[in-house]
């Protein structure tokens, strides 16, 4: 399969590593990087890949393998992507199938209309970037499906897609097709809006959250009010069940929010608690405690937009 990966931080590495390693007995897969500057050369290095240090140069930013190319793996901050996208439509085949996996929601509305298919995934491997080295810090599964935001026609034909899971499972398992994949997408959006903000408040690491369960509770309360009105049928104790599942398994790492306030990068915030205000007030709900910690992180970025204007 011909495939370009958008993005090339921690999580698209991975990607290009896994899917260069097919088994002998496979067709092997023509994989590109893309970058944001140009480059006919891309080069990964993983320190823990599969156990072994990974190594490879690829090919990149090829015009003939984007337009070719039937899959655009989108590794980007959320973000990101509208940009990124918009600004390559119009050189992709409207076959490629264009798959998201970035964290928190809402970016399939900022995207031109275009005609491919669009999927999204949610994914638990976590790996981080340091020195010019991905660390791949522990094995996820990884969720594929045709989210809602698709229109109806467009939904039909992504369903028949699901063997891209199968594709993608040989290279980086586990990975699984999902035809409800909002249900997934909305449990991973709420751990990300009490996990990602409140480890930025507090400076401190997931599992340091079981000191603030009050508000872990009341974000909770407000999230799953937001979730009924979307249509997600699930009960006020699974989301609180699933974030507090997160909290644990996650306990040891830094989230990526902190991580990016630490580093005065802009945060993915108005993806994950953005997106969750906007549809609180398309359903006319009002949500305190995520208008105040979205606000807080806001002005955390301000602070040093101000002082570091780009
Ligand atoms: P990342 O390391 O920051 O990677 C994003 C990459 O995209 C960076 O190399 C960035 O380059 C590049 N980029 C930015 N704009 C671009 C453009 N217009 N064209 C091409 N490349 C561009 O982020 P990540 O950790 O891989 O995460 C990607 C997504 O996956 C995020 O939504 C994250 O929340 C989610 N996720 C990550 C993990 C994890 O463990 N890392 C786990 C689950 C989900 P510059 O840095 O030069 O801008
Ligand atoms: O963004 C993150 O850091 C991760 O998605 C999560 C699950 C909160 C774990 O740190």
């Amino acid at each position: 399969m011909k495939i370009t990966v958008l993005g090339c931080g921690a999580i698209g590495q991975l990607w290009l590593a896994a899917l260069s390693q097919q088994n002998p007995s496979q067709q092997p897969h023509h994989i590109q990087a893309w970058l944001k500057v140009p480059q006919p050369f891309f080069s990964v290095h993983i320190a823990n890949f599969q156990g072994k240090v990974f190594k490879r140069s690829f090919p990149a930013n090829n015009e003939k393998h984007l337009a070719e190319s039937e899959l655009l793996l989108v590794c980007l901050k959320a973000w990101q992507v509208p940009d990124a996208i918009n600004h390559l439509a119009s050189q992709l085949s409207p076959h490629c199938t264009i798959l998201l996996l970035h964290n928190g929601m809402g970016t399939q509305d900022k995207l031109f209309s275009l005609p491919n298919p669009i999927l999204a995934g949610v994914t638990t491997h976590a790996a981080y970037q340091e020195n010019g080295v991905v660390y791949h810090k522990s094995q996820g599964i990884t969720h594929l499906g045709s989210t809602a935001f698709e229109p109806d026609t467009k939904k039909a034909d992504a369903e028949k897609l699901s063997f891209l899971a199968d594709i993608l499972h040989r290279a980086l398992p586990d990975v699984t097709w999902l035809n409800d994949i909002d249900t997934i997408r909305w449990l991973k959006l709420a751990a990300n809006c009490v996990i990602n903000p409140l480890t930025a408040l507090y400076d401190c690491k997931n599992g340091e959250l079981s000191n603030h369960m009050t508000q872990v509770y009341s974000l909770c309360d407000e999230i799953h009010q937001v979730m009924e009105h979307d249509g997600i049928q699930l009960t006020k104790q699974m989301v609180i069940d699933y974030v507090m599942a997160v909290i644990d398994q996650t306990s040891e790492n830094s989230s990526s929010m902190r991580q990016d306030i630490r580093a005065d990068r802009r945060t993915e915030i108005d993806y994950i608690t953005g997106f969750l205000l906007d549809r609180a007030k398309m359903h006319d709900l009002v949500l305190p405690e995520n208008t105040h910690i979205y606000r807080y992180i806001k002005s955390r970025e301000e602070e040093y937009k101000r002082l570091k204007p780009h």
